[in-house]
């Protein structure tokens, strides 16, 4: 049912420089996969097959690993190495990968508005962002519980989660009303609030599913919260209209934009013997 999945991929990384001075942040590896790597196999994992990943300069990486590398399989054909390649072969020969370029950081809702080309305007489609690690070991992925809720609803999906008041002002918060357990309707939602005025700590992570009137609201929208498009502002303009549902969603997220949560995620799936 959701085919499409947008990988807004265009950020510096700032936060991990020397590291990413020539390599792109979502090549950064947890463990021995990088971190796009996980949210592509989560998108085909939810019934995703076509990856639409809108990159910029510095990020030709990403389009070499999702690609088949001759030499390399040449080379490590029948060693016991072989098996390590196997598996992102096969993930790559299954989706198609089709991109696009970000020429100018102008904010998340204009990262998503840049993938219209490769998305399209005929269905509802998946946005990952890669930096957000979700890992749900009791069951179905993040992605793919949102595909459940957006085939209930049929209109916007955001995942959230319940953060500390403190860190409000670090992500794009809603007010809602629950309409079932760990299902709500937006009603308001703001991009990085000053901590005082946060509606409430329920926070978006990196999971959405967008309708395609979504692509002309982002047109109309005027660039918000740090001079920046924001996702947030264009979906205020479905949820106003009763269109968005938030998901609380089972899992964990790692926020690994930043060193901590990228730590924490490396021990998590260290010690947990997930890779
Ligand atoms: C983006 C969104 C924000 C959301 C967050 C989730 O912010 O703009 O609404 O809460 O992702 O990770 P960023 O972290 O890219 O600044």
């Amino acid at each position: 049912m959701i085919k499409k999945c947008l990988f807004p991929a265009a950020g510096y990384g700032t936060r991990f420089l020397p590291a990413t001075k020539a390599m792109p942040k979502e090549m950064l590896p947890i463990l021995t996969k990088p971190l796009i790597q996980y949210g592509v196999e989560e998108a085909k994992d939810a019934g995703c097959d076509i990856m639409a990943i809108v990159t910029g300069r510095g990020k030709r990486a990403i389009e070499d690993h999702f690609d088949i590398s001759y030499e390399l399989e040449y080379q490590i054909k029948g060693t016991s190495k072989e098996d390590l390649l196997n598996q992102i072969r096969e993930l790559v020969d299954s989706c198609t990968f089709t991109y696009t370029r970000q020429k100018q950081m102008k904010g998340l809702g204009d990262a998503i508005y840049k993938g219209r080309a490769l998305i399209g305007d005929s269905s509802a489609f998946a946005v990952i962002l890669a930096d957000d690690l979700c890992i749900n070991p009791e069951g179905d992925n993040v992605l793919k519980q949102m595909v459940k809720v957006y085939e209930r609803y049929r209109c916007s999906i955001v995942a959230i989660m319940e953060v500390d008041k403190r860190d409000t002002n670090r992500y794009g918060i809603i007010s809602a009303k629950e309409i079932e357990k760990d299902i709500y309707r937006v009603t308001d939602m703001v991009e990085k609030p000053e901590i005082s005025k946060a509606p409430s700590n329920l926070a978006i992570i990196g999971r959405y599913i967008l309708t395609p009137d979504i692509f002309e609201i982002i047109k109309d929208t005027k660039p918000g919260k740090n001079g920046e498009v924001q996702i947030t502002d264009a979906l205020l303009k479905q949820a106003k209209e009763g269109r968005v549902v938030a998901y609380k969603f089972s899992g964990l997220r790692f926020d690994c934009g930043n060193v901590d949560g990228f730590v924490e995620a490396t021990n998590y799936l260290y010690n947990n013997n997930i890779s």
